[in-house]
């Protein structure tokens, strides 16, 4: 049921039992700061936002955007030298830069970004849905003993699957929001490599359990794009994947919010588990590689 929002003359119609409101009645090119604000809270609310036939010019784009905070740069995406913010990906049949794994974007960086602003600008007739996960309901329904082993608990991410093995980083298994409070999982099938505090054997069991639970239907709203559609996600409390089950072109452009540093739940109490040098040390030497260079 599509409802008047009380800050914003607009209706607000969520698409998903687990997340995700479709936003009518607004010109996004046209907000201002007070109502990039309400816009904020309704994020909070529902994670993922849609604005169907907003159609924006990419100067119109990242200003829009830097009503959130400040934008990253992408010298190599980017469109042109003048715009280094604003990206466009294209992807023809599957083949191209398709993020088809469950993802939070570059949670490979100390500081993955908080925000995407994604307009689609060219879609597929049928397929290339994009999912998004409700992290914050896929912690709250593990088992209370389960919530508060992942709670002490870090993990290593790397940009293994973009050939940067190198690049790593370390973050909470657990984190809290810093504007809603609330408690989400932090690992992800397309980045997370290990859990720091457990051996590779326990390490694997329960990145295998995790990366599967948040798979599960009822956490996810399932977006089918129409061209001039914008998505904005919290980075934070959401991840997503791309459906690589289409055919023809499918171009998006999109601008990105600077990150912040994941904020563990609660403090871990445990140390990094590094086997000392046996056949199986192998399995240690990249956490062991990455704590050396800290
Ligand atoms: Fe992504």
């Amino acid at each position: 049921m599509a409802l008047a929002h009380p800050d914003l003359p607009l209706k607000v119609s969520r698409i998903s039992g687990s997340l995700g409101a479709e936003i009518r009645g607004i010109r996004l090119s046209q907000v201002t700061l007070d109502q990039a604000q309400s816009i904020q809270g309704l994020l909070n609310e529902h994670q993922v936002l849609f604005f169907p036939d907003q159609n924006m010019e990419p100067d119109e784009h990242i200003t829009f955007g830097r009503h959130f905070g400040e934008l990253e740069c992408h010298p190599n995406l980017s469109l042109d030298t003048e715009r280094p913010e604003f990206f466009e990906l294209r992807s023809e049949g599957g083949a191209g830069a398709i993020a088809d794994e469950w993802h939070s974007d570059l949670s490979c960086e100390a500081q993955p970004s908080v925000m995407a602003i994604l307009q689609m600008v060219k879609c597929p007739e049928v397929g290339g849905d994009t999912l998004w996960a409700n992290m914050y309901k896929v912690f709250e329904e593990l088992s209370p003993p389960m919530q508060a082993f992942c709670e002490g608990l870090s993990a290593l991410h790397d940009a293994h699957p973009h050939g940067r093995p190198d690049r790593m980083a370390i973050h909470p298994v657990v984190r809290t929001h810093p504007e809603t409070g609330r408690k989400s999982l932090f690992v992800n099938e397309h980045f997370t490599r290990r859990i720091v505090e457990l051996s590779h054997d326990e390490s694997e069991a329960l990145l295998r359990f995790l990366t599967g639970w948040i798979s599960q239907s009822r956490f996810n709203v399932r977006y089918r794009w129409n061209a001039g559609t914008i998505a904005i996600w919290d980075n934070r409390c959401t991840q997503h994947c791309v459906l690589n089950d289409f055919e023809g072109e499918r171009v998006i452009q999109r601008v990105t919010v600077m990150g912040d540093t994941p904020e563990a739940a609660s403090a871990s109490s445990w140390s990094p588990h590094i086997k000392p040098f046996s056949a199986l040390s192998r399995h240690d030497r990249q956490l062991q590689g990455f704590l050396n260079k800290e």
